[in-house]
């Protein structure tokens, strides 16, 4: 089927299968009241609070005639009994019976609220992994399918001012037709795992704005503004007041403004991360906003960052936490981890495999990251499912709606590792046009196959290739494949004329544990890994970035070997006591030579 087709689809099995409305655009900015804290939660395995014992759905929760039960047909529950947990963060890491625990945990919060007329009132959250379904004093709001992107339901019609009872299920099974699939090199961090908030807004408020830097320009914005209320004409007003832009008109007939026009502008980028204080006004609504502009485009092998081409000196990062594991949520989180890849030398880093928290993408806009951002389309996806395709579709409007104003991203990668075939290039395609469709202002990618055509030249064929801008490509070569001596016998073979990031390379090292450069899982193994891959990537002359796989070890139930990896995957420079390895130096040498190359310091644009 051809891509626009499949488009149709994820709007049809979207509007009924996603039942919330699109999260306002910069909600931490409005008037909000967080959620965040230590709620009720009840664990249910079975899943008892939902199905009955016919393992029919009751669906109404726990709770009967609106009111949460105190006994249930098989066993009793009370939420006010039954043990609590912080909100946000995940469920594995607060308590020892749920550090494997993959299924559902009801949660509870109650509040009180008094909605000023002429106010609307929403419910919104960060991300809950995978699968939530949300009730509001007995009545069942909706249900959001996707662990890392956020989700609102509107409750200003149902919200009271004493007794509230907010209630959600979250189950985190994996199943086969899921995004991601059942197997994944990550832990299943389960729960809430972001920020909630109660957010009031006008009635007619501002629900949606992009801004950007007009691609091939120094000096002129265009956007728009979307009001929530699509009939109302409003006057609009853009403000940035350090650009000495003002930009006013009215919103058309469906409650949009456009709006274009020239300022005194510097534009952004790692060297210099240039922010703009955006004032959006929208009659009695006022939005504000840090942005920057730059533009991203290529030109044959070249990345061209504001006009100028430049190396993407990355390292891969999954949302673990610094300071307490399991799930990454805060901003102290962001800036402990986008201050280690500063210091390793970085100007780009590659969030892996999912869409980090929001935090994340805005302390990569403050401190000057350029970012690879993702949704876990990873490995092997049920490719002719269409719930599946919905699935990965909705992930990716939710993860561009939320970041599309974060000058730090320049990448939408669309998979990771998927096996070659008819369907998963049709799937894949359908999903680069959704990006396309969406955000035609960045770039996508995504980490590519490759293969042997002989005994040492690998090739960069995949037929994705020919719909991205940029291509990424894994690679273990002295790893998973032959050993670290191999690459230095290596060459590569690209097929298009595009740039290439080398989106991981790698070797698992146990902080600490020491032998010479052929034993497995020394610090010198990985640091000779890391001599030999570098002084190969320097041959491929389409390479204009690579993003080595990772920062810090991180958990995977898939890394079980005792002493050794205990359930951590030990690629990282940085073992998950912050500890810094042998190869971390490696890596952070190759970038001061790289920068010197590429004359960094020297490219800050006037
Ligand atoms: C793969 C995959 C990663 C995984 C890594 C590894 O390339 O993309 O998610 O963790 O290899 O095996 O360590």
């Amino acid at each position: 089927m051809s891509p626009n087709i499949y488009s149709t689809i994820f709007c049809c099995i979207v509007s009924f299968t996603f039942a919330q409305s699109l999260p306002l655009q910069n909600i931490g900015a409005r008037q909000v009241i967080p959620l965040n804290g230590s709620w009720n939660i009840i664990i249910d395995p079975y899943e008892t609070g939902y199905y009955n014992y016919r393992y029919e759905p009751s669906g109404d929760g726990y709770f009967k005639n609106k009111k949460p039960i105190t006994k249930h047909d098989l066993i009793e529950y009370d939420f006010e009994t039954s043990g609590t947990l912080n909100v946000p963060g995940d469920w594995n890491t607060q308590r020892n019976e749920l550090f494997l625990y993959e299924g559902t945990v009801w949660y509870k919060r109650s509040f009180d609220y008094t909605l000023e007329a002429g106010k609307r009132l929403f419910v919104h959250f960060g991300a809950a992994n995978y699968h939530a379904i949300v009730y509001l004093n007995g009545e069942k709001l909706g249900e959001h399918i996707g662990g890392f992107t956020p989700f609102q339901f509107e409750i200003t019609d149902k919200v009271q001012q004493k007794g509230n009872f907010l209630i959600v299920k979250v189950d985190n099974k994996r199943y086969r037709e899921a995004v991601p699939t059942v197997n994944t090199d990550w832990w299943n961090y389960g729960g809430l795992t972001r920020d909630v908030y109660l957010a009031e807004v006008p009635d007619t408020h501002i629900g949606d704005y992009t801004i950007q830097l007009e691609r091939g320009s120094k000096d002129r914005i265009s956007g728009w503004v979307q009001l929530s209320n699509e009939t109302v004409i409003k006057n609009v007003a853009v403000t940035i007041p350090r650009a000495k832009i003002h930009l006013t008109g009215r919103t058309d007939a469906k409650g949009r403004f456009f709006f274009s026009g020239k300022g005194n502008i510097v534009r952004w980028q790692p060297e210099k991360p240039e922010l703009y204080d955006v004032i959006i006004t929208a009659g009695s609504d006022t939005v504000h906003d840090r942005i920057g502009f730059r533009t991203i485009e290529t030109r044959g092998t070249d990345i061209l960052l504001n006009g100028t081409s430049i190396f993407l000196r990355g390292i891969s990062i999954h949302e673990e936490s610094p300071t307490h594991g399991g799930r990454a949520y805060s901003s102290v989180d962001a800036r402990i981890t986008l201050q280690r890849a500063k210091e390793l030398g970085c100007n780009f880093v590659r969030l892996a495999h999912y869409p980090h928290n929001e935090q994340m993408v805005r302390m990569a806009d403050s401190m000057g990251l350029l970012v690879w951002s993702e949704v876990p389309v990873y490995w092997t996806i049920t490719w002719e499912n269409q719930a599946t395709l919905a699935n990965a579709l909705n992930q990716m409007t939710e993860m561009i709606t939320r970041d599309k104003n974060r000058a730090s991203i320049i990448l939408w990668s669309v998979a990771n590792e998927t096996p070659l075939s008819e369907p998963r290039l049709r799937f894949l395609t359908s999903l680069v046009s959704h990006v396309k469709s969406m955000d035609s202002t960045r770039l996508v990618t995504a980490a590519l196959e490759r293969h042997y055509i002989d005994e040492t030249t690998q090739i960069i064929n995949d037929p994705l290739g020919n719909y991205l801008d940029v291509l990424g490509c894994n690679e273990y070569i002295g790893w998973y494949e032959d050993l670290p001596e191999k690459t230095s016998r290596v060459s590569w073979k690209v097929e298009y004329n595009k740039p290439l990031i080398i989106s991981e390379f790698g070797a698992d090292a146990l902080y600490g544990f020491h032998g010479d450069t052929l034993t497995r899982w020394t610090e010198e193994y990985q640091e000779y890994l890391y001599k030999q891959q570098i002084a190969m990537l320097k041959t491929i002359s389409p390479l204009r970035g690579v993003s080595p796989w990772i920062l810090t070890d991180f958990r995977s139930p898939r890394r079980p070997l005792p002493k050794i990896q205990d359930f951590y995957n030990r690629k990282g420079l940085i073992s998950n006591n912050g500890e810094k390895k042998k190869a971390y130096w490696i890596l952070k040498q190759f970038y001061e030579e790289t920068q010197m190359k590429w004359g960094e310091k020297e490219k800050i644009a006037k």
